[in-house]
């Protein structure tokens, strides 16, 4: 059977922004920035999205369009069964983040209903924890798995291309009409000036609690490190340029996510509710709360959580179609087999998490950093050591001259230093998860140490001779 391939180039752009622009940029990234101080954490975050989001997803890209396989075939493929594993981790982290995702994009689906009636209007507090966990919960997660599941069902080209096309555009357009309407509401401008106004001092103080929030952020985003890029750009036919494409993919999405921000905070202010706290609830309570205040509240309240669970979707199918990938690829499974029967897994991981808050909460806040930042370890220490000057050429494959200047650069940044400062952020929250304080330069040091010992094994094992030529 021949493998799917992308349509065009746009085609391919819009589904990796699709993937990328999610729950993480309206729900996860505002609500950070307000947690960690506003305009000090967007800055951080975008410093992050550069110097490794980016860096990162590039990574991903030259192994999957090497390979033309999904996450555990790429490095069967690329350097022989040893290595598997490392895509192994990329599978778990697709489990852990579409279990939680599902049920929040339920929630999402059950606000855009709700919206048409004016129902959470009244007493927006009690209606989110009255919908949030339970048996409704469950119902809304299976609905928005359905539809998941339904479009990559279709393939590539029919299902993903085609949906993401349509989605990603009207996402655009929905968000940008929201906010130049919310510009007109009076008070808007203190959702402007905390947004946009740089607090150096927060930032100076609480650095170590904030930069792996933002790391952390900066992957979820981009949707790197669980593999889903890499399966993308395993569908890439013709050789363009991979450096082009994914900046290209970063600066839509990070657009995308500040655009969230200008519409969800001036709103915000515009009727008096303070950004505070975080968490789960926070858009759905403060901001849902604050649409029945307006003008024309139930179509506010449709248009953007519609655009939401646009956004939700098109990252949620880029999740599923990591482990159809692996199904069709190295268990010969047809695609509808593989779509049904990894929807019937994530029915019921779903269902767990909308059952109960704490596994939930587990998933989404701390394990899904864990998964993504060690998968993007594992994927760059094979780019930077198994690969080696392979991973260089893939780079600069189909690159113009600027790429190809910024060739070596990006080498020694994913070999070297942000396997390790990856690493740092690793040890940094699993300490966090487990409760022991550890200093800085322990935690640099056990990074360090780490992945040197990683780095060493991997020499030892190298790339079969006949794979190297
Ligand atoms: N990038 C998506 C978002 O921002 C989440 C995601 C993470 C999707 C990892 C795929 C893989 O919502």
């Amino acid at each position: 059977m021949t493998r799917s391939t992308w349509r065009t180039r746009i085609g391919f752009i819009l589904a990796a922004v699709g993937s990328a622009v999610g729950i993480g940029n309206i729900w996860r990234f505002p609500w950070l920035t307000a947690e960690n101080g506003g305009a000090a954490f967007l800055t951080l975050y975008l410093v992050l999205v550069v110097g490794v989001g980016v860096p990162g997803l590039i990574g991903e890209f030259v192994i999957g369009r090497r390979s033309n396989r999904n996450p555990v075939g790429a490095f069967d493929e690329l350097a022989g069964r040893w290595y598997r594993p490392l895509g192994a981790i990329a599978l778990i982290a697709c489990l852990v983040i579409l279990s939680f995702y599902s049920v929040v994009g339920g929630w999402i689906l059950r606000y855009t209903f709700a919206s048409t009636t004016g129902a959470y209007f009244a007493a927006p507090q009690q209606y989110f924890a009255a919908i949030d966990y339970g048996l409704g919960a469950v119902g809304f997660h299976v609905l928005f798995l359905a539809a998941t599941v339904a479009i990559v069902y279709l393939g590539v080209e029919r299902g993903i291309e085609l949906s993401t096309t349509v989605m990603v555009p009207g996402i655009v357009v929905l968000f940008g009409g929201l906010a130049v309407w919310v510009s007109t509401l009076p008070g808007a401008g203190g959702g402007y000036d905390f947004y946009l106004s740089l607090d150096v001092s927060y930032l100076r103080e609480n650095f170590f609690s904030v930069l792996p929030a933002a790391a952390g952020q900066a992957l979820f985003t981009l949707s790197v490190g669980a593999g889903t890029m890499l399966t993308y750009s395993s569908y890439l036919g013709e050789d363009r340029s991979l450096a082009a494409d994914g900046t290209l993919i970063a600066v839509l999405n990070t657009a995308i996510g500040v655009l969230a921000g200008l519409v969800i905070f001036p709103l915000l202010f515009s009727l008096g509710v303070s950004p505070g706290q975080g968490g789960p609830g926070a858009l759905f309570v403060s901001l849902a709360g604050a649409f029945a205040e307006l003008p024309y509240s139930r179509l506010v309240g449709v248009v953007f959580f519609g655009v939401v669970l646009l956004a939700a979707l098109s990252s949620a199918i880029s999740i599923l179609e990591v482990l159809v990938a692996y199904l069709v690829d190295e268990h010969d499974l047809s695609r509808g087999r593989a779509t049904l029967g990894t929807g019937g897994i994530f029915l019921v991981t779903g269902t767990v998490a909308a059952l109960s808050p704490s596994v939930f909460g587990l998933l989404a806040d701390t394990l899904s950093n864990v998964v993504l930042t060690a998968g993007l370890i594992g994927f760059l220490l094979f780019d930077g050591w198994v690969l080696g000057r392979l991973a260089r050429e893939e780079f600069s494959r189909g690159a113009g001259p600027i790429a190809r200047i910024l060739e070596a650069p990006w080498y020694y940044a994913i070999a070297v230093v942000l396997p390790v400062f990856l690493a740092f952020t690793l040890v940094t929250s699993v300490a966090g998860i487990v409760g022991i304080d550890v200093s800085t330069a322990l935690a640099a040091a056990v990074a360090l140490t780490g992945i040197t010992a990683v780095v060493l094994v991997f020499r030892r094992h190298g790339i079969p001779v006949e794979r190297s030529v």
